[in-house]
């Protein structure tokens, strides 16, 4: 295993600034510095994270691709605090989110992010206004707020009339839209969502991307998410590719 380290320039940093010249006030929400992460298998260590440098400013929409295995759920994991890196520093919401203890991070996470995954997630036995209540539930949100804002997360993902159908009355695209209005439902300010268009066809993928477009500008969130498909690179603030752990 290479054990090449880059310390000084950050090549991706021009990029990220050009690409971005509509973005608000630019404020950054989440800064990676050189981070890496390395797993022990069968007493070989395995670096698969080589020192990342990333940012994701307020109201982003930032996609990372990269070949399969090439270290983007492990990144991703890092950011959502489910995991920590090795080395290297995370900053989130200005904190450095990587040295909080299990339970600080927990606290973070559960106010400040939301997170979507490739299926769905959703409780089978629930309706869709169910589901969205559920992760109020959760998060802590007053009881007393639950009744104005699931619909409105519903209608934010065009489900007002699917409220009360369940996840199997559903199209895979409207599961993945009560997926992310449960994702959003709390108010986090960074979504995370690790393939969340990798079961759905072109079609849908366009639909779930259009709301990811409309809640970056209703409700204030920035969305780092991972795909594979080229179609929807194109709609990115930034792209950042990760080829065997770093970005190129
Ligand atoms: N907990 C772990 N222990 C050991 N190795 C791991 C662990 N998690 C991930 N890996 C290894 O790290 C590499 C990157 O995995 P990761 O899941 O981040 O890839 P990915 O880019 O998300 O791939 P895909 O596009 O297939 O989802 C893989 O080779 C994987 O085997
Ligand atoms: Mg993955």
């Amino acid at each position: 295993m290479a054990i090449t380290e880059q310390k000084e320039p950050q090549p991706h940093q021009t990029a990220t600034e050009s690409d971005t010249p509509e973005q608000g006030h630019g404020d950054t929400l989440l800064t990676v510095n050189q981070v890496e992460r390395s797993f022990q298998v069968g007493g070989n260590t395995l670096q698969v994270l080589k020192g990342i440098q990333m940012e994701v400013k307020q109201r982003q929409l930032v996609m990372l691709k990269g070949r399969s295995g090439s270290g983007k759920t492990t990144l991703l994991n890092c950011l959502g605090g489910l995991d920590t890196p090795s080395k290297g520093e995370i900053w989130f919401n200005g904190q450095l989110f990587s040295k909080l203890s299990d339970d600080e991070r927990t606290l973070v996470r559960r106010k400040k992010m939301g997170f979507i995954f490739q299926a769905f997630a959703l409780m089978p036995l629930l309706s869709a206004y169910e589901n969205v209540e559920l992760s109020l539930r959760m998060a802590g949100t007053p009881r007393s707020e639950w009744k104005d804002r699931v619909p409105e997360c519903l209608e934010l993902v065009g489900l007002e009339k699917r409220m009360h159908h369940r996840p199997f009355e559903l199209s895979g695209g409207e599961q993945q839209r009560v997926a992310i209005a449960k994702a959003i439902a709390h108010k986090p300010v960074l979504l995370l969502a690790d393939e969340p268009t990798a079961e759905l066809d072109t079609g849908m993928s366009a639909q779930i991307m259009a709301v990811f477009q409309n809640i970056i500008r209703t409700e204030n969130v920035s969305i780092c998410m991972t795909t594979h498909d080229p179609t929807i690179l194109e709609v990115a603030d930034h792209v950042y590719e990760m080829v065997d752990g770093k970005f190129i």
